[in-house]
């Protein structure tokens, strides 16, 4: 057969399946990419060997739409819910927690995207989804701009490792299960209604201060209120640890504590002195 046979023939039997121009068709193929769309419609879209270019149909300013793909239900900037395959329920996602990190809490700020991915400018951007993209139908996931830069990110397990923020802020790394859903102080760290043997874990003095009932509130009162809960989550979970005294007789500079409480004259007190 003639060389120049071969596009005719597709042109005539049809590249693609009949109805190929619905989205739930070749939207979803595109998203999960069952093919390779640039091989024929070009590098950059505009048509290729295909000679149908994703923009005859598409609104101008689709590339850069972070919400006709994938998201638009919780925010602008594109994050699920509406996974790239459609689906609006998180259950059975690589990443069941997203939202829970996406969205303000009583306990934690908003956590940016730029935390744990490489933000695309377009559907173009190297390793998005058109270009360079090694992990097919699956986001990447990249922690370097965030307060965990040395956390890895296990897709097969759903586990994230070597986490800052999952930990108590001392040099134990956390770990979480993507499906971790607790209110608990204790995913991360000790809280109020630890038991003493889990207060240890918190490094210095903890457990002596909350064996003679001191609560966290007491020397933490920027972050927890008396009644245990977290009242400042700009102040939590931002790498750095606020201690501040209720009374100003008593003070702290990062490693003495200088003052009378509870009746206890603490001068020149380590906070890390072992007992
Ligand atoms: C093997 C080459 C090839 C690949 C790969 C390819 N296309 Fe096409 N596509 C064509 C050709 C050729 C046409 C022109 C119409 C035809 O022949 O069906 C076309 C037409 C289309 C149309 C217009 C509707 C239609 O059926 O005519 C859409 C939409 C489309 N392609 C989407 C995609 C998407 C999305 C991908 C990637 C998931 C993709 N194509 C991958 C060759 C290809
Ligand atoms: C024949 C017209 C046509 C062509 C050509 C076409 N599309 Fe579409 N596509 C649509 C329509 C219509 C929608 C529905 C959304 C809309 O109205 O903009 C859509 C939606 C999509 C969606 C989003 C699905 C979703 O809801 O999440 C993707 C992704 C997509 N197209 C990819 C492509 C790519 C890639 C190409 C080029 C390879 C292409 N389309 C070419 C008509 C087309
Ligand atoms: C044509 C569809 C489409 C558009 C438009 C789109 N995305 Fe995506 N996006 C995807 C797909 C598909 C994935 C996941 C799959 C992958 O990486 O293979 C993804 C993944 C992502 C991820 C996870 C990291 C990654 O690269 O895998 C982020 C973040 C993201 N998109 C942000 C955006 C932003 C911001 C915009 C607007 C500038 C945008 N997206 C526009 C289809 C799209
Ligand atoms: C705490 C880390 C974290 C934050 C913050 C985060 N993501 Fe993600 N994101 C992930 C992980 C993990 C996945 C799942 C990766 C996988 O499937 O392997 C994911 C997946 C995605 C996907 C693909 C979803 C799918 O259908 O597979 C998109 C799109 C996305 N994120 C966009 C965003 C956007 C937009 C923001 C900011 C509004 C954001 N993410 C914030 C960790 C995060
Ligand atoms: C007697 C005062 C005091 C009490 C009570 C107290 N803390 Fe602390 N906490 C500190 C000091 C001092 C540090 C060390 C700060 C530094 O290193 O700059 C600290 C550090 C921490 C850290 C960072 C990790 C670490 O171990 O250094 C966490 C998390 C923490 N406290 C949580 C709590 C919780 C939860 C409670 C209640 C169960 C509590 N603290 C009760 C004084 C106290
Ligand atoms: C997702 C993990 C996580 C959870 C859940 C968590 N914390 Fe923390 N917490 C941290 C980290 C990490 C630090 C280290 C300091 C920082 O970055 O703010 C910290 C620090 C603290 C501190 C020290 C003061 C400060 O502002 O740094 C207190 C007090 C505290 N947490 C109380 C609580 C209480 C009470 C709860 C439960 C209501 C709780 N935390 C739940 C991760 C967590």
């Amino acid at each position: 057969m003639h060389r120049l046979a071969w596009p005719l023939l597709f042109a005539a039997c049809g590249a693609h399946p009949w109805g190929y121009q619905k989205p739930d068709n070749h939207g979803t193929e595109a998203k999960l990419q069952v093919d390779n769309c640039t091989e024929c419609h070009g590098a950059e879209l505009t048509g290729g060997t295909s000679e149908v270019s994703c923009d005859s149909c598409h609104d101008a300013g689709w590339r850069e739409d972070c919400t006709f793909c994938h998201g638009g239900d919780l925010d602008d900037e594109g994050a699920p819910p509406r996974y790239i395959d459609g689906s609006f329920a998180s259950e059975g996602q690589s990443f069941e927690a997203h939202s829970e990190h996406v969205m303000a809490s009583e306990t934690h700020e908003a956590v940016p995207c730029q935390s744990c991915h490489d933000m695309p400018q377009d559907v173009l951007s190297i390793g998005h989804i058109f270009a360079g993209d090694t992990t097919p139908a699956a986001a990447e996931v990249v922690f370097t701009e965030s307060l965990s830069p040395d956390a890895d990110w296990n897709r097969t397990n759903g586990t994230c490792a070597n986490l800052y923020c999952h930990s108590s802020g001392g040099e134990t790394p956390g770990q979480a299960l993507h499906t971790d859903r607790t209110d608990s102080c204790e995913l991360c760290h000790a809280g109020p209604d630890s038991v003493l043997a889990r207060v240890r874990d918190l490094g210095g003095q903890h457990r002596e201060h909350e064996s003679h009932d001191v609560g966290c509130f007491e020397c933490h009162g920027p972050t927890v209120a008396d009644n245990g809960r977290i009242i400042n989550a700009a102040g939590h979970v931002n790498g750095t640890v606020d201690v501040q005294m209720p009374d100003d007789e008593i003070t702290f500079d990062g490693s003495t504590c200088q003052g009378t409480c509870h009746d206890e004259r603490h001068r020149n007190r380590e906070w890390l002195e072992s007992r």
